[in-house]
């Protein structure tokens, strides 16, 4: 397999669990700590080898691009003050990666946001990162599912366990063993009803995907919740090349709820060498 350096950020999503904040504010750029959170997801790409980024957005989400821009005005400015470290840290937010952007002209699902990106990726590989989940891991994430798409030579997945009746909020698979924390996938199905559910495993928002994939979400049809589904596609890309899914190393915290948000701030700040032990005595005070 062709060694993968592009990725592709799908953040074109309605954020509507994080109304009403995410009126007017895209739910990626919503600070976790001190970064928004999809830096968090630029940084993990950045350091499992991805190049080149395609970041899916749209219309109300512009402060994505202005984000990933250098500011002079403001750099010179912390500059002459004595705040060298901010005018670092907010150029240095701009050189993690080429950042490119495309746009979903309409809120038709995940599977049509990749589908976007076919021009960009072109006849190879590429990592799908999804842009509201932050991961936590000693080996980033989307490494680990790099590492078994090459070695197994086609599309890898991420997946986790969960208790079954939390498996409708995602899409499951059917999956038998092939080496350690790798499995073949057998089946998938978008936002089972618990019964529905062919295995407590579900996909987590990291994937590498072969060019196939774009073949298959071409001409899909809408799926659960009237949106183009990219596990519909998966399905698909099922019937003609195999697919393995890899129960990675590391804590994923879906952002784009207020449970995950919290969950993510919480831990985030707990760890952080700066904050960590204030914050640790204060949640004890109280
Ligand atoms: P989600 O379902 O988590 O995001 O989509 P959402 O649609 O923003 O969430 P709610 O339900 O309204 O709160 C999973 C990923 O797919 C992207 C989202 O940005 C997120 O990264 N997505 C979803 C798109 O890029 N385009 C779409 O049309 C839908």
């Amino acid at each position: 397999m062709k060694k993968i350096t592009k990725a592709v950020i799908p953040a074109a999503g309605l954020g509507t669990r994080m109304l009403p904040a995410t009126k007017t504010i895209p739910k990626e750029m919503l600070p976790l700590l001190d970064k928004p959170v999809i830096q968090y997801i630029i940084e993990e790409a950045a350091a499992s080898g991805i190049e080149d980024i395609l970041i899916v957005t749209n219309r109300q989400k512009s402060a994505m691009d202005d984000y990933f821009d250098y500011f002079p005005e403001l750099e010179e400015r912390l500059g002459k003050s004595g705040k060298e470290e901010y005018a670092k840290a907010i150029r240095n937010a701009a050189d993690i990666a080429n950042i490119f952007y495309v746009r979903q002209k309409e809120t038709r699902g995940l599977g049509h946001a990749i589908w976007r990106a076919k021009r960009f990726i072109g006849d190879e590989p590429f990592a799908v990162l999804l842009g509201d989940d932050v991961m936590h891991s000693t080996v980033p994430v989307t490494k680990q599912i790099i590492d078994a798409a090459e070695r197994c030579d086609c599309s890898a997945i991420a997946t986790k366990p969960f208790r079954p009746e939390q498996i409708s909020a995602y899409s499951s698979i059917k999956i038998t063993p092939l080496a350690d924390r790798i499995f073949s996938v057998e089946n998938l199905n978008e936002k089972p009803l618990p019964e529905q559910a062919l295995s407590n495993y579900a996909i987590m928002g990291r994937y590498a995907l072969t060019p196939g994939i774009f073949r298959c979400l071409e001409n899909l049809p809408a799926g659960a919740g009237g949106e183009v589904q990219l596990t519909d596609g998966l399905k698909m890309l099922l019937s003609m090349e195999k697919i393995v899914a890899v129960d990675f190393e590391g804590k994923r915290y879906d952002t784009g709820n207020q449970r995950g948000f919290l969950e993510a701030t919480v831990e985030f700040a707990l760890r952080d060498a700066k904050y960590g032990a204030w914050f640790r005595d204060y949640l004890k005070s109280l």
